[in-house]
């Protein structure tokens, strides 16, 4: 209730992207090159202030963040806040579809406001195949003081990016993806940079007293793989999950596909020694592995060398997901304020259902969803819409809301859907392929209301939990299965619907929603801020006046 009260207010006295009022916390980022060797051959990582993975950004809701990014890579760099909602600032995405690159040797602020959030988000560089090289780092957004968390605090707070790792420079796997190839096989999975040797010498990542209880933030920050999460000995309580309290179930292991955070407790309870935190990749012929050491302060002896297996096949997975549950109870700054948490009783407006292909043109390999492929202008898609020359960089709904009956007639073009301003709709994705697929969708969180084996129809809605589904923003779909998320689009801007899995999204497995404020009014979005970059057809044009009043 508090934060629906706040909210309101802040809404009627908004005038520039940071607001006034609410704490800012303030970050200068060097990016640069640097060469690490994490697993025992030294190779080109991305760094953030020297470190990998970079530097945790940390704030309470409703907290502004400013990011000064200064880009000393030898190519155009931008970073997207995976999770973090943008109310009115599609501006602040990240995309390339809304922001210009920052270029070589040039530094740009970022400003923007965690509203109506906590929990644990990340960020990563997304051009290029940069994500392959690190440049990503934990966002935890703390509740504010005023709104009770439904746990006790924990000892101490931990990071846990996780991912599957390539020992291939970034540049050599975007040159394998341009040449039309595939990224291949990764060569082992990191956890926060690290894979443990096991031969007894290893340093402790994370260290726990006995007895007392911590929080692992965990997100798959990786490009390729689900992975499959364990300690040895101890069980996780799940507590969170992109950005919702969940239902507090115990977990020996748990399934992160591409581009999800789940945190969780665990309680030092045991003989006090060494123990790993295991992570590997799933759903792959070959799989590989990753663990690094969890100690018990004063405790005495090494980890074992018997790993927790992890579980077989996708069905596994599905149960599990069928598990997760949104605590309805708990007090949290929610996100759609409009009361859509009520999602079950809302009348659906609009079903928009996609079914993903993967294809090859002119012996080069293109993902598409629908029948269409997704390129990024040069000229940034919200750009060229404010400047009124949307209509020469892309047009709009290209892609149907119903998949076309041949899905091998790509269409390469830049993807941008227009829905609505608060229209409630449906989103199915059907996946016809045998890998697993992991979607994200920007600006908004959505309830991840099913996923089940076949094909969608109508009548599948019964299959749908309209109760307490948790409310997040990246879900997964199972070989030759569906899923079905719920939102309603209530953030004016450009915001990115994406694969998480980088070869998919880098050749074309992603689009854009446009929404516009109908009224044109700052209540729904800011207008184009001053400090903006601007580039492609629109960067000698003359800066139009402000759009919304
Ligand atoms: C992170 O933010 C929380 C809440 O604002 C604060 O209590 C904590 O000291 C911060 N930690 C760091 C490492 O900045
Ligand atoms: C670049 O950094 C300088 C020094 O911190 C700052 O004054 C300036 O505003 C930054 N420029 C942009 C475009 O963010
Ligand atoms: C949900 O949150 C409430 C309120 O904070 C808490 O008391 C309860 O234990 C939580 N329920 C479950 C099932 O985790
Ligand atoms: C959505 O559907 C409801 C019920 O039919 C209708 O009242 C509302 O105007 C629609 N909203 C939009 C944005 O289409
Ligand atoms: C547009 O403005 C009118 C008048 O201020 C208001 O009644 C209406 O709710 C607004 N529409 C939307 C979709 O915000």
């Amino acid at each position: 209730m508090l934060m629906l009260v706040a909210c309101f207010l802040c809404a009627t006295i908004n005038y520039s992207v940071v607001q006034a009022g609410d704490p800012t916390v303030e970050y200068q980022w060097e990016v640069t090159y640097g060469t690490l060797s994490p697993l025992g051959v030294p190779q080109q990582v991305i760094l953030i202030n020297g470190q990998f993975p970079g530097p945790q950004l940390n704030g309470s809701s409703n907290n502004n963040f400013v990011v000064n990014v200064f880009n000393k890579l030898d190519e155009p760099l931008l970073f997207t806040w995976s999770g973090v909602q943008q109310r009115k600032n599609s501006w602040q995405d990240g995309t390339l579809g809304t922001q210009c690159p920052i270029l070589p040797g040039t530094n740009y602020t970022y400003k923007f406001q965690v509203k109506d959030q906590i929990g644990s988000f990340f960020y990563w560089p997304v051009t290029g195949m940069h994500r392959a090289a690190g440049g990503f780092g934990m966002i935890r957004v703390f509740s504010r003081l005023l709104i009770p968390v439904p746990y006790p605090d924990p000892e101490e707070e931990f990071n846990v990016l996780v991912g599957d790792w390539y020992t291939k420079s970034h540049a050599t796997l975007k040159k394998f993806l341009d040449s039309g190839r595939s990224l291949g096989r990764p060569n082992g999975v990191l956890i926060n940079g690290k894979n443990a040797k096991g031969d007894g010498k290893d340093e402790a990542v994370y260290t726990m007293k006995p007895g007392k209880v911590y929080k692992y933030r965990f997100c798959n920050v990786g490009i390729k793989n689900s992975i499959n999460v364990r300690f040895q000995n101890h069980p996780m309580k799940l507590v969170e999950m992109e950005g919702s309290h969940t239902v507090e179930n115990n977990y020996d292991s748990l399934d992160i596909h591409l581009g999800q955070c789940f945190t969780v407790l665990v309680t030092a309870d045991k003989e006090p020694k060494d123990y790993y935190l295991v992570a590997s990749t799933r759903f792959s012929k070959s799989t590989v592995t990753g663990k690094v050491v969890v100690r018990y302060e004063n405790g005495k002896g090494p980890a074992s060398p018997e790993l927790p297996e992890a579980p077989v096949g996708w069905a596994w997975s599905l149960n599990q997901f069928r598990t997760f549950r949104w605590n309805l109870t708990a007090s949290a700054a929610r996100p759609n304020p409009q009361g859509s948490y009520k999602y079950g009783s809302i009348p659906i407006n609009r079903t928009i259902r996609l079914v993903n292909s993967v294809s090859r043109n002119g012996g080069k390999l293109r993902y598409a969803l629908n029948g269409v492929s997704h390129v990024d202008p040069e000229t940034p898609l919200k750009l060229a819409e404010y400047y009124g020359v949307g209509d020469k960089i892309f047009k709009y709904n290209l892609m149907a809301d119903e998949p076309p009956s041949n899905l091998e007639n790509v269409n390469i073009a830049p993807n941008v859907v227009n829905v609505e301003f608060r229209s409630f709709i449906e989103i199915i994705i059907e996946n016809h392929e045998k890998s697993v697929q992991s979607y994200n969708l920007g600006g908004h969180s959505f309830f991840a209301v099913a996923i089940e084996p076949g094909r969608w129809s109508v009548e599948r809605r019964k299959n749908y939990n309209l109760l307490d589904a948790v409310n997040r923003h990246t879900i997964q779909v199972f070989p030759k299965s569906w899923a079905a998320i719920m939102l309603t689009i209530d953030n004016a801007g450009m915001w990115n619907v994406r694969s998480e899995a980088a070869e998919n999204r880098y050749l074309g497995q992603q689009f854009y929603i446009s929404t516009l404020s109908p009224n044109k009014s700052t209540r729904d979005e800011y207008n184009l801020p001053e400090t903006s970059l601007v580039c492609g057809i629109v960067k000698d044009m003359p800066r139009p006046p402000p759009q919304y009043t």
